[in-house]
């Protein structure tokens, strides 16, 4: 496994893996995990598949100043790009990208700062504004330098993938998106890096947002069809939660992440807590078979 900071280094070496590739479908050969670091299983679960998916496979490592908001946790976001290395190594990743600040936002370079568009105000856009401006900065200056790959991102952030996704699509990036589900706790509460920051009591709290999806879930599949009964159910469960101050509890169409009134079509529920000074998202697709 090689590890590479420089970016002309980064897309040269992509560049020939493609050009040396008999095969020239658009992101065929190429598999790309962006990340940032303090690696776990639902990490691991992007690269296992991106492992499977493709000959050659990198993941990036950076932790980007551009989407976190000056009151967060930029300074302590637990870094141990050792422990992380190994990790990636296990996982057999070809080649580890890390680069530092000056590599990734050269100072006098016009970087491309995609407009995120009114998605990117709601939800997370309400509590971390300019989050998403950020995320697309990044994620596009890292799509330019890995070139054309398939991209694999978690459902766990499902705005951040929606919005990634629409970038690609309104920019024409070579990029394909790949999303794989959310990897899970026994408790079911969504792996994060954030987890770490939980007291045991917090952490335990913490379940309340799967259980508070699940429940929506299952009132959507026995019929409920009205949004605001399922933000009910689900503000209920966090709210009745000691240790959890709710943030948001929403109901979207998935295909546009607008709020919905009534669940006629694919659907997603969106939640999102504080657990002490931590906030924890998570999201369930609502299946309506019935
Ligand atoms: P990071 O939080 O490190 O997450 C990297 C990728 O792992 C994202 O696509 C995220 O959705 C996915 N992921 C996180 N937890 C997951 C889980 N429990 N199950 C499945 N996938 C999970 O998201 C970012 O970094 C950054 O915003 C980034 C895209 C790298 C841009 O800086």
């Amino acid at each position: 496994m090689d590890l590479i900071r420089a970016a002309a280094q980064m897309r040269g070496i992509t560049d020939a893996r493609r050009a040396a590739a008999d095969t020239t479908a658009r992101g065929a050969e190429v598999g790309f995990v962006p990340t940032m670091g303090a690696l776990h299983a639902g990490h691991s679960a992007l690269l296992k598949r991106a492992r499977e998916e493709h000959p050659f496979l990198v993941m990036s490592l950076f932790v980007n100043p551009a989407q976190f908001g000056r009151d967060e946790d930029l300074d302590s976001y637990p870094a141990d790009e050792e422990r992380d290395l190994s990790i990636a190594e296990q996982h057999g990743v070809d080649l580890v990208f890390a680069p530092g600040l000056d590599e990734m936002y050269p100072p006098g370079l016009a970087l491309i700062e995609p407009d995120p568009g009114p998605v990117a105000a709601a939800f997370e856009g309400v509590a971390r504004p300019g989050h998403f401006a950020g995320v697309l900065k990044a994620v596009h200056r890292l799509f330019e330098i890995c070139g054309p790959c398939t991209s694999y991102l978690g459902e766990k952030d499902a705005q951040q993938l929606f919005l990634i996704r629409k970038m690609v699509h309104d920019l024409g990036m070579p990029i394909d998106v790949a999303s794989c589900p959310t990897v899970r706790a026994p408790d079911g509460l969504a792996l994060s890096s954030r987890n770490a920051y939980l007291s045991p009591e917090e952490r335990e709290a913490a379940g309340c947002l799967f259980l508070a999806l699940s429940e929506a879930a299952e009132h959507a599949r026995s019929g409920e069809r009205d949004a605001a009964k399922l933000i009910a159910v689900m503000a209920r469960e966090i709210g009745a939660t000691e240790q959890a101050t709710l943030d948001y509890a929403a109901v979207v169409d998935d295909a546009t992440f607008q709020p919905i009134a009534t669940v006629t079509g694919p659907t997603r529920a969106l939640v999102a807590a504080r657990f002490g000074r931590t906030r924890l998202i998570d999201n369930l697709r609502l299946e309506t078979d019935r």
